[in-house]
């Protein structure tokens, strides 16, 4: 195991597992070719358990995104291995990828991304519709209680331009989660949303990811969002660091 992979003791997982469900070893992403070539990840390795919601700071530029779109199966690595559970990431063909993320991975992007002439509901059923076990009566119940679980039961009828952008990014935390995957990756999810709102957004996150044993992975720039996380990690240049708990993290800002 990588020498910068380190186990959290002191974070609460509240999960019965000790070992890492999620594991990045020593992972590279190189843009481009020759003497235009980027390096944008550098040999990043690190380990999440179940139950664990972890994030990831750094500047604009240093591979955050990069990173955790290589997790997710968007981007595939130019060297490393990306395992999750029994997966390894790294290996899978194309149309395993799709069906990998569909089914095991949850995306929540700075911007909500929802689908614009889709009600707050049928941008949950619509993920649901990705999966070869959908079922409709199912889809439409989760939906419901999703919706309702983060304080949107009034809006499920509603487009996203008559929702507010807090309202946004919580439908966008129920797609994500609409098909029940074990990992969870957010990406800069309080960029559009005032301190308050950023705040409350995250906190339902942590939340969701402990309630639900998911595993979770927040990019933000953001240092007052790290106290929600229970390990941060920083990345500087495509350089990967382990900055400790999220409460010690909080404290030395
Ligand atoms: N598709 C791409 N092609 C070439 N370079 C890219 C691409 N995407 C990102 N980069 C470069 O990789 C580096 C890291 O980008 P990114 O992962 O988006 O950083 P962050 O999310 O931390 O802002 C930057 O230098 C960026 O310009
Ligand atoms: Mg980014």
């Amino acid at each position: 195991m990588a020498s910068n992979t380190t186990t959290a003791d002191t974070a609460s997982t509240g999960s019965a597992s000790t070992e890492p469900i999620l594991r990045v070893n020593d992972v590279t992403k190189t843009y481009g070719e020759g003497h235009t070539a980027v390096t944008a990840v550098a040999n990043a390795s690190l380990a999440v358990k179940e139950g664990e919601f972890v994030s990831l700071l750094g500047p604009s530029g240093s591979g955050k995104t990069t990173l955790i779109s290589m997790i997710g199966g968007l981007l595939t690595s130019t060297s490393g291995t990306i395992e999750l559970g029994d997966v390894d990431v790294s290996t899978l063909s194309k149309k395993d990828l799709t069906a990998f993320r569909a089914q095991r991975v949850g995306f929540v992007f700075q911007a909500s991304n929802l689908v614009p002439f889709l009600t707050a509901k049928e941008n949950l059923v619509y993920v649901a519709t990705l999966r070869k076990d959908y079922d409709r009566k199912q889809a439409s119940k989760r939906a419901d209680e999703l919706l309702g679980e983060l304080g949107l039961s009034e809006r499920i009828g509603n487009l996203p331009e008559q929702l507010s952008g807090g309202e946004r990014q919580r439908v966008a935390i129920g797609r994500a989660l609409m098909n029940d995957p074990d990992l969870v990756l957010v990406d800069e999810p309080t960029a559009s949303l005032d301190t308050e709102l950023g705040r409350q957004v995250v906190q339902l996150l942590a939340r969701e990811v402990k309630d639900r044993g998911k595993t979770g992975i927040m990019v933000t720039h953001d240092l007052r969002m790290v106290e929600y996380t229970d390990q941060v990690f920083e990345i500087l240049d495509g350089k990967l660091s382990a900055e400790g708990t999220g409460k010690e993290k909080a404290k030395s800002h």
